[in-house]
């Protein structure tokens, strides 16, 4: 059950008038469920990649980081079972031409009747259901043809399997050892929504950590921990995170064991996946040992034994943490003395797109001047903004709402005696300190 309020339109509304996520293609009426980051909303995930790109590959000896193209030989696809299996059945309705899943009826409504699901009005006349593939097709080179047929990924980890061999034998890696990287992936999922919860583009931030067969359950915990902490180290609220165990029914057809890191969003949308932490086996390599004739398997010279390793897979949605840490960091609140209340983005000011705002109170006396020179003295060291018009209350209001943690504010005494007042977000208290020591002020509140 969900316990925590819906903030959705607000923060769609927030996101767009303050520059953080703008639907695609909007002066053309948008494109259904593809969404583009703002200048504030491309720093907000652009720092939540950097994380777990530090927390994986950065500061581990064990992993390695891997770009791999989109496009993959379209057998690629066939071996990971995606061109057979990556479908949802769907139905059509002859009278309204929806097209709805057979398997979420009860999530959908009829166009003609919102208050009924598809298929429950007089007037509907749904087909049979028929098999939808969610991948998106196209063609390479100039004839399109089905021999030229290829597809845009449904998923990273696929460029990840191929190239294990690669990376191992080059960067002379031992089992177990992983292998790292961030992403774009297309569905064409049938019923995407809720912002950029489902999307038909988006990033995925996968690690496969390849493993000897037998120790494979004793890392799929460990990897399982270690994924949960790093969502709360990121901010969110530990009340507002569960596991949810995939029963014998719900597994994946290359999946031994899987759990998923759920996040509550409020509303009626409650807890949802955002990160699923997967037993694959050994099923991936051994498909494309199959379906490319070359072997990979892993060589344990100490032991003097071949194998093919098991694989845990942790795989995150970069765009659905991005909302899960907007969701979690919305919020309103009054303020003392003041009659308009504020709307607060808490965010963990590690991933704060903006770090600290720098205001001179007046455009006059040299404070303008100073707050400048302070300004370009910082920005190469941290994300800054500048902002000299309205009343300060105004000003601090702006950065509350685009989560920014601290505001740094010249006034008359600092243009004599060089310090200036730091406002923190959260506290709203204000320290006086040296303008020489902002740099290291700001470093040390900023670490974690
Ligand atoms: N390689 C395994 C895999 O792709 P998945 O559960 O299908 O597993 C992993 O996807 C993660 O990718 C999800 O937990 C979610 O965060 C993200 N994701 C999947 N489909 C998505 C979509 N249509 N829009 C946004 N994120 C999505």
């Amino acid at each position: 059950m969900a316990s925590q309020p819906d903030v959705m339109d607000k923060l769609v509304s927030l996101c767009k008038r303050r520059g953080f996520i703008f639907q695609s293609s909007e002066i053309y009426g948008g494109t259904g469920s593809v969404w583009d980051y703002g200048p504030l909303g491309v720093e907000l995930k652009k720092n939540i990649k950097d994380r777990w790109w530090n927390a994986m590959v950065r500061s581990r000896d064990d992993i390695e980081g891997l770009d791999a193209a989109i496009l993959m030989h379209p057998r690629t696809w066939e071996a990971s079972g995606h061109v057979a299996g990556f479908v949802d059945p769907l139905v059509d309705c002859k009278t309204c031409k929806g097209r709805f899943r057979a398997d979420k009826l009860e999530d959908a409504r009829c166009p003609q009747k919102p208050s009924k699901q598809p298929g429950a009005h007089d007037a509907c006349q749904l087909t049979e259901a028929r098999n939808f593939n969610l991948m998106f097709k196209t063609y390479m080179g100039a004839l399109e043809e089905s021999a030229s047929i290829v597809y845009l990924r449904p998923e990273t980890a696929q460029g990840i399997f191929v190239n294990f061999l690669n990376v191992q034998q080059s960067m002379r890696q031992k089992v177990p050892f992983g292998i790292a990287q961030i992403g774009k992936a297309f569905r064409n999922e049938i019923t995407p929504g809720n912002f950029i919860f489902r999307t038909r583009e988006f990033e995925q931030m996968e690690m496969q950590f390849f493993v000897e067969p037998g120790t494979d359950m004793e890392w799929f915990e460990q990897w399982k921990q270690l994924r949960m902490e790093w969502h709360l180290a990121l901010g969110l609220s530990p009340e507002r995170l569960q596991f949810h165990q995939h029963g014998a029914g719900e597994l994946a057809h290359y999946a031994r064991a899987a759990f998923d890191v759920t996040f509550d969003f409020g509303g009626t949308l409650g807890f949802q996946e955002i990160e699923g932490v997967h037993n694959r086996g050994d099923f991936d390599l051994t498909q494309h040992q199959q379906f490319s004739s070359k072997k990979l398997e892993y060589y344990d010279q100490l032991n003097n034994k071949r194998y093919v390793p098991y694989v845990i897979e942790t795989s995150v949605g970069a765009d659905r943490v991005t909302l899960a840490a907007l969701v979690n960091a919305y919020r309103e609140e009054s303020v003392e003395g003041e009659d308009e209340g504020r709307v607060v983005l808490g965010l963990h000011p590690s991933i704060a797109p903006i770090k600290a705002a720098i205001f001179p109170l007046t455009k006059k006396d040299g404070q303008p001047e100073m707050a400048k020179g302070i300004l370009n003295d910082l920005r190469m060291a941290f994300p800054m903004d500048y902002d000299e018009s309205g009343s300060i209350g105004k000003r601090y209001r702006r950065q509350d709402e685009v989560g920014t943690p601290f505001c740094i504010t010249v006034d008359g005494h600092s243009t004599t005696d060089q310090t200036v007042t730091v406002r923190d977000r959260d506290t709203l208290a204000q320290d006086r300190i040296d303008a020489s020591q902002l740099k290291s002020y700001l470093a040390a509140k900023l670490v974690g």
